[in-house]
């Protein structure tokens, strides 16, 4: 009677724990044609702060993260650079629905928790055109260095956000998106809400939707 008491009480915390995740997502092969031209793209790059509501496709999504940090190469390297090829950025993904892991890897997103936590982007956001559709937190995982780097790991953590937020603005830029790369956001908030460890730092974040119409 015991066991079976302990075996309800298991499979219904495990069912609970499972509800507040959002299913994990396979994402659409990424569309390596189209946009501008990279000089072109160069030429109407632009920081943007107001979005229009309209949904990315999932195949937006799709080019968006292999744009910003896929696997570009058949020995897993990425469209990103990163010191010492440690691939420490990770991009966590904040939907209307839920928030996302990107897993580059497989090219999905993987489930983290339910809910929409956009307003951690974005705490002081005044109007709901400040609201991005997808808010994309650029969170580098600092023991992917080890210790043999000293406070340089710091250093290198952020350089390696940097250039995959410069992907993501290019990308925004050279598809017809806006985007903002910001080092404000909840940082607190982010760390509890997606469990991080101390050498996981949120470094910056970039929301990206459609260009707000007038
Ligand atoms: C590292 C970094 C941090 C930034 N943080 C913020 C921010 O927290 N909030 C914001 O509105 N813009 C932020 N920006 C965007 C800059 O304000 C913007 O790039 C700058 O004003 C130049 O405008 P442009 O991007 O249109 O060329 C940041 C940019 C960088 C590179």
């Amino acid at each position: 009677m015991n066991k079976f008491f302990v075996f309800v009480s298991f499979l219904l915390i495990g069912l609970l724990v499972n509800a507040q995740k959002p299913k994990d997502l396979k994402l659409n092969a990424p569309d390596k044609t189209g946009g501008k031209p990279i000089m072109e793209a160069l030429a109407v790059r632009h920081s943007d702060r107001e979005f229009d509501a309209k949904e990315l496709s999932l195949q937006d999504i799709s080019d968006l993260l292999w744009a910003a940090n896929g696997i570009n190469r058949p020995e897993g390297k990425r469209t990103a650079p990163s010191a010492m090829n440690k691939q420490d950025v990770e991009i966590y993904v904040l939907m209307k629905d839920g928030v996302y892991l990107y897993d580059a890897l497989s090219h999905s997103l993987n489930g983290i928790v339910s809910g929409d936590h956009r307003s951690l982007i974005n705490p002081r956001a005044q109007s709901t055109s400040a609201t991005p559709p997808v808010g994309l937190v650029l969170v580098s995982d600092l023991s992917k260095f080890g210790s043999n780097v000293g406070d340089r790991a710091f250093q290198m953590g952020a350089l390696d956000a940097g250039i995959v937020s410069q992907n993501i603005n290019l990308f925004c830029a050279g598809k017809g998106f806006s985007t903002v790369p910001r080092m404000s956001m909840d940082n607190e908030g982010l760390k509890k809400l997606l469990n991080l460890k101390d050498a996981q730092i949120p470094m910056l974040n970039n929301p990206v939707g459609y260009p707000k119409k007038n």
